[in-house]
């Protein structure tokens, strides 16, 4: 069982995961990590050398990879769910979770750490990307298996989850 977290920028998908996974005793998985280690640099490189299509198309190859993952707790970019079918590709390979944060705490965290967000460095203001991006992006994550709402940043997501999965699972 492979479960995918999906969700904004800032979501806390990585954070969520990373709980996640120790809960479950599932190996953790992050889609950026991976990304990187395989272009050997980072994010904000392949968008500046590269540009964003190659990012897009090595993503998706990455994401299809983690298939030789029997059990995984994969965090995704904020993007993931949005090109090359992925979405698709995810509902029918695991488990899909959206963490729909509140734009007003996807806003705090983000003006905290845009610095290697591509995506985020585009002259306007990070709370109009936020909600341009946002409503351009939701009819995908939508399509999640699990919709999850925390209502404040504290809220224990990963375990909710993992009591969500070991009903769907059945154990
Ligand atoms: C992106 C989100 C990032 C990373 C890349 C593009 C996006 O991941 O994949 O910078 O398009 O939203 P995080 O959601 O982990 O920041």
């Amino acid at each position: 069982m492979r479960i995918y977290l999906i969700g904004f920028m800032g979501s806390g998908k990585s954070y969520t995961g990373r709980r996640l996974a120790e809960y479950l005793g599932y190996p953790f998985a992050d889609l950026d990590a991976l990304i990187e280690s395989r272009e050997g640099k980072s994010i904000s490189l392949i968008f500046e050398q590269d540009g964003e299509e190659h990012f897009r198309a090595i993503e998706a190859d990455v994401l299809r990879a983690t298939q030789a993952l029997s059990t995984a707790i994969i965090a995704c970019g904020g993007g993931t769910p949005c090109y090359h079918d992925n979405m698709q590709w995810m509902n029918d390979q695991g488990m899909t979770v959206f963490l729909d944060v509140p734009e007003n705490i996807l806003l705090e965290r983000l003006e905290r750490e845009a610095d290697h967000r591509p995506v985020l460095q585009t002259g306007t203001s990070i709370r109009a990307v936020i909600q341009s991006k946002l409503s351009e992006r939701r009819s995908f994550y939508e399509q999640a298996h699990l919709l999850l709402k925390p209502q404040d940043g504290n809220e224990d997501v990963a375990r909710l989850i993992s009591q969500h999965h070991l009903v769907i699972t059945g154990h």
